[in-house]
């Protein structure tokens, strides 16, 4: 185990932390969370405000992140209060490792749906799946079953506690290196089914073609929350995984490489989503159930399904876990070094804590209708929080960290920061304009417009 108060531990390689980085990057946001979001807002449209929003916002936001993160060699809240001591910012990070906390909650839930879904399909559940509505009725029945719900959030977060244990070279990174690139092949596969089915057409055009009707300042908050969550940035998660970085290791290198995948992933995520979904007749806002509803249909109409669909959950569920580590491990880390905990009791009592905030998550798929339905808002409990904490939270935390680099620690600061090592910052003039003037100015003004015209959801 690792004595993060002793000798705080590094990565051990640069491919390492790239791929921890990627790992957690790369998850359900991209196969779960970007497909039904993109469904919801438009189709074409918003895949190209998500694109540009991950340049211009994400990557500087990213660049921001790991320089903070680096440089202090502290948790989030560390970070703060080292590089701005004695003032308001380390609130910046206290609300990230509530929102690493939050969001853990939740989105355990989901994964657990994943490992669900594994033995499911290993069960032989889909192998005869001829309609889109069997799909829906499986489904459906699955997550309002409290027991299930329950229990598997339990074991997800099990599971995330007993690797996070094992400190950051030993355990993130080595689960990391070795399982991400199957999933890769595994999605190709399945996307290759997908656009291959009759009526796959119509699915394309709703993905590829952009109806820019469709493009509205609701739609943007959207994207941008999506941008964020799916590269973890808002919450520190890259600052946390950045302090364990080398000093030697270019961050905007490393920054654009993340990028690119976890793009990538979600790129081809929803053009294995959407094909099918048309194919099967369904509804494109058909909400968080979607890719649960879909994929098991792609693969009822492959040869091998049933061993293609398993491998495909089971790698989901490694995906997923290499972001719920990186979820615990910000208010682990803030435990570790500021209160000096040991790593052991800032993992339990943190995963226990997240557990008990999961419980409502798991119930609101229609296991407690009032949890599934909340009077006077209307939507369920985990689809509350998903926005909350994975849009808001995280874009109002992208906001301050432009903020803080940009007019409180100071671009010059951050660059030298960046510069030390003989690193070459590349792009730097135009990483400092994004970063001062259009990270800021643009959530801004996404800001204004959702409280102004009160479009939350
Ligand atoms: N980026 C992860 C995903 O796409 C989720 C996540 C968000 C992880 C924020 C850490 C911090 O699945």
């Amino acid at each position: 185990m690792t004595s993060a108060s002793q000798e705080r531990d590094k990565w051990g390689s640069k491919v390492g932390f790239i791929l921890a980085a990627a790992g957690s990057a790369i998850g359900l946001g991209n196969i779960w969370r970007f497909p039904y979001v993109t469904g919801q807002n438009g189709g074409a449209a918003f895949v190209l405000l998500y694109i540009i929003f991950v340049v211009v916002i994400g990557l500087p936001v990213m660049v921001a992140e790991l320089t903070i993160g680096r440089t202090t060699e502290r948790d989030t809240v560390g970070a703060f209060a080292k590089l701005a001591p004695k003032s308001l910012w380390t609130l910046v990070g206290m609300l990230g490792v509530a929102t690493g906390v939050g969001i853990l909650s939740y989105y355990a839930v989901i994964a657990g749906w994943t490992v669900g879904y594994f033995f499911k399909t290993l069960g032989g559940s889909f192998s005869h799946l001829m309609t889109a509505e069997t799909s829906v009725n499986i489904f459906t029945h699955f997550v309002s079953n409290p027991a299930a719900a329950i229990g598997l959030l339990f074991v997800f977060i099990l599971l995330t506690a007993l690797v996070v244990m094992g400190g950051v070279s030993s355990g993130i990174e080595r689960w990391a290196k070795i399982l991400m690139p199957v999933l890769f092949v595994l999605l190709i596969l399945l996307t290759l089914r997908s656009v291959t089915l009759p009526g796959a057409g119509k699915g394309l055009a709703f993905y590829l073609k952009p109806d820019f009707s469709k493009i509205t300042i609701g739609a943007a908050g959207k994207a941008l929350g999506q941008a964020l969550f799916s590269l973890s940035l808002g919450m520190g998660a890259m600052i946390t995984y950045g302090s364990y970085l080398s000093k030697k290791e270019n961050l905007v290198i490393a920054g654009c490489y993340v990028a690119f995948f976890d793009t990538l992933i979600a790129i081809i995520a929803g053009l294995m989503t959407f094909p099918a979904l048309f194919a099967m007749g369904l509804d494109p806002a058909g909400g968080p159930g979607l890719v649960f509803v879909v994929i098991p249909t792609i693969f009822a109409k492959m040869p091998g399904g049933d061993f293609f669909g398993a491998g495909f959950f089971l790698l989901l569920s490694v995906a997923a876990l290499t972001s719920t580590i990186s979820l615990l491990e910000v208010p682990v880390a803030y435990l570790v070094d500021e209160w000096k905990w040991t790593r052991k009791k800032a993992v339990l009592i943190m995963s226990a804590l997240s557990f008990t905030l999961g419980i409502p998550s798991a119930l609101s798929n229609g296991a407690s209708s009032w949890l599934s339905k909340i009077p006077g808002i209307g939507t369920g409990f985990l689809d509350l929080a998903n926005i909350v904490l994975g849009n808001y939270s995280l874009t109002l935390g992208a906001l301050l960290i432009s903020v803080f680099i940009g007019y409180k620690w100071g671009i010059k600061a951050a660059i030298a920061q960046n510069e030390k090592g003989g690193n070459t910052f590349y792009f730097k003039n135009v990483w400092a304009f994004l970063i001062r003037f259009v990270c800021p100015i643009a959530i801004m003004l996404i800001f204004v417009y959702i409280i102004w015209t009160k479009n939350y959801f």
